[in-house]
């Protein structure tokens, strides 16, 4: 009997892939031979010396002591792609709510108080202050071409958008699956001098932290919008706080909360709901079972 320990809730359709008669699948189990999780940080963890894998339902693996894993020649899975789509509806969505003014329009329409004609007059006096603008025509700039950032690049060429790319490790061209006609920016700088909106697909390392900050900022064009649903601190908020004061940036719509963004009235904030919905949450505990299992059962990997 193989002992999975779980330290998040993983998808039912994910643990359904474990066969009861030779899986043992809970949140408190001694001697487990792998690790099935989301989010929970496992660097200050004590980890039971019996496992020999560990499986995050989700693309990145910033959670997990990899290095550490890696020495003792443990195995770390991941579902790489299977919530892409899930993060590329949100960052559309982030574009369409920063163009449009969504968050503070919203604030705007439930504060209002009154009979109905007076929320209608209130209306009529406030909506001018919410005219957006639209995306046709708009350029923007993707700084990560693995499944996420080439789904989003699809979908904004779709929209009419003029889009460009950028990877440090593989080229528009090279990009898998990439449909749009994306052009090839030359450096992370030449893609911001181009872009009204940026959005960032890439891992938090030593290279992407504060991959937007200051002097960046000062490189985008008047107006642009800013986007982070990868990781806390590839975007300095500080910087953008301060360009968003000063008029020079329009939007900065974050799937991570703080003090600091959330009285903000042009910031945008999410609770990390980038990957949450039901299809991404069961594609990520599929693949990441049927990795374990694989490892499990005849030592193969997968993906890891
Ligand atoms: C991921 O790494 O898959 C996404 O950021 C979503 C998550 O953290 O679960």
């Amino acid at each position: 009997m193989y002992k999975i320990l779980t330290l998040n809730n993983i998808s039912a359709a994910g643990l359904d892939r474990l066969p009861r008669e030779s899986y043992e699948v809970a949140s408190e189990i001694a001697h487990p031979d792998a690790i099935l999780l989301r989010s929970y940080k496992m660097h200050d963890m004590d980890i039971p010396e019996t496992v020999q894998a560990i499986g995050r339902a989700g693309a990145g693996v910033n959670n997990i002591p990899v290095d550490q894993m890696t020495e003792k020649g443990i195995p770390v899975f991941n579902a790489p792609g299977a919530n892409s789509n899930a993060v590329k509806e949100l960052v559309i969505a982030g574009m369409l709510m920063a163009a449009r003014n969504i968050g503070p329009a919203w604030k705007f329409a439930t504060s209002l108080e009154g009979e109905d004609a007076e929320i209608t007059r209130a209306v009529e006096s406030g909506k001018k202050n919410f005219v957006g603008f639209e995306l046709p025509g708009r350029t923007l700039g993707v700084v990560g071409l693995g499944a996420i950032g080439v789904r989003i690049c699809n979908a904004a060429h779709d929209l009419g958008m003029n889009v460009v790319g950028y990877d440090p490790s593989i080229t528009v061209k090279s990009a898998w699956k990439l449909k749009a006609d994306v052009e090839q920016a030359l450096s992370v700088d030449d893609l911001l001098s181009r872009s009204d909106f940026v959005t960032f697909h890439v891992p938090l390392n030593e290279h992407t932290a504060n991959m937007i900050n200051e002097e960046r900022i000062k490189l985008m064009p008047d107006n642009a919008v800013v986007l982070n649903f990868a990781r806390n601190g590839i975007v300095d908020d500080e910087a953008v706080v301060k360009a968003l004061d000063d008029g020079k940036l329009y939007a900065y719509v974050c799937d991570f909360p703080s003090n600091l963004l959330k009285d903000h009235p042009r910031c945008l904030t999410l609770p990390h709901l980038g990957a949450s919905t039901r299809e991404a949450e069961e594609n990520c505990a599929i693949m990441v079972a049927d990795e374990i299992r694989a490892w499990l059962e005849d030592g193969n990997i997968v993906n890891s």
